[in-house]
């Protein structure tokens, strides 16, 4: 049993479809929390989830792994949302935004029934409108309403430039910033590697961002469903969290006077420590890149308008 001196801590993982179970199994492999709650609607999956990662303990050590109800959310202090309809081949991100969000109602009045103090940590599509809904729906404060973002597109980039310049892609310095989705943009003014700029052809930097861009695309018309990069993206956001570590990430938060812009989540470089989004820094982008910015702002309130809160 997990050692009940220590201050125990909890993450509740909602929705074990692919990427729930991919996160809550990667959360585990890393001992990130020492409670570990698996909520879904379709009770057995995620019991027949907990009772898999239970048997698993012998080689992992020390996490107490339940399927719970929303109830067990009232120790949690990182709540990871990944329910939802996933993406078919063919359809947008954005397409999902009608279905997710008379989801997103339910679970985030429960969820607030039971917690007030923790971290949500949004990761259903279309990510940026169902965190700024899942903002507005708790009346938590921002820092603590956070989306993936473009945490995994940026890492999606940084692998692709890492290949084309052989390198190791922790040494690749360059974001992918706005939508999660069709709009997003690359930063290219500032990619760098130990501060040298990245020199890429621009036909090339061209189909790198693409592939970037359209990676989600290829990968579910390939096996139906991403999961493995982002359950990696969102254990990475819970250590940040969890050990306090002022970590620069790509994720979704709410800009309200930061690049120009009001009242849209969209992902751009943040510190992340133990309150969440600490501060939002202020990438120095090129003319072109900050239109892009707008516009990627202006398609993401249009969606926001599309709903009610
Ligand atoms: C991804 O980018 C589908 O949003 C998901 O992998």
């Amino acid at each position: 049993m997990p050692d009940k001196s220590a201050k125990a801590t909890r993450i509740a993982v909602i929705g074990t479809g692919a990427v729930g179970s991919t996160t809550a199994y990667t959360l585990l492999l890393h001992k990130r929390m020492s409670e570990l709650v698996l909520i879904d609607v379709n009770k057995d999956k995620a019991r027949g989830d907990a009772l898999d990662m239970n048997h698993g303990l012998p080689f992992v050590g020390n996490v107490r792994v339940w399927a719970g109800d929303y109830e067990d959310c009232r120790e949690a202090d990182i709540i990871v949302v990944t329910a939802g309809a996933a993406q078919k081949p063919g359809e947008t991100r954005q397409d999902l935004l009608k279905r997710n969000v008379k989801i997103f109602e339910s679970i985030i009045e429960n969820v607030t029934k039971y917690n007030t103090t923790g971290i949500l940590l949004i990761a259903t599509n279309p990510v940026d409108v169902l965190s700024y809904f899942s903002w507005k729906k708790s009346g938590w404060p921002a820092n603590r309403v956070i989306g993936s973002g473009t945490l995994l597109d940026s890492a999606r980039f940084r692998y692709l430039i890492a290949e084309e310049l052989n390198i190791d892609p922790r040494s690749v310095h360059a974001h992918i910033i706005g939508e999660h989705g069709d709009s997003e943009l690359p930063v290219w003014s500032r990619a760098n590697v130990a501060g040298l700029q990245v020199d890429i052809p621009r036909a090339r930097q061209e189909e790198i961002f693409q592939n970037t861009r359209d990676a989600a695309y290829e990968i579910i018309s390939a096996k139906g469903a991403t999961f493995y990069a982002i359950a990696l993206a969102l254990d990475r956001i819970c250590a940040a969290i969890l050990r306090n570590e002022q970590s620069v990430l790509t994720v979704s938060t709410l800009i309200s006077g930061h690049y120009d812009l009001e009242e849209v989540y969209l992902g751009v470089p943040c510190i992340v420590d133990h309150s969440g989004v600490r501060e939002i820094l202020d990438l120095e982008l090129s003319a072109e890149e900050q239109e892009l910015l707008r516009k990627s702002a202006r398609t993401l309130k249009s969606h926001i308008d599309e709903i009610s809160v």
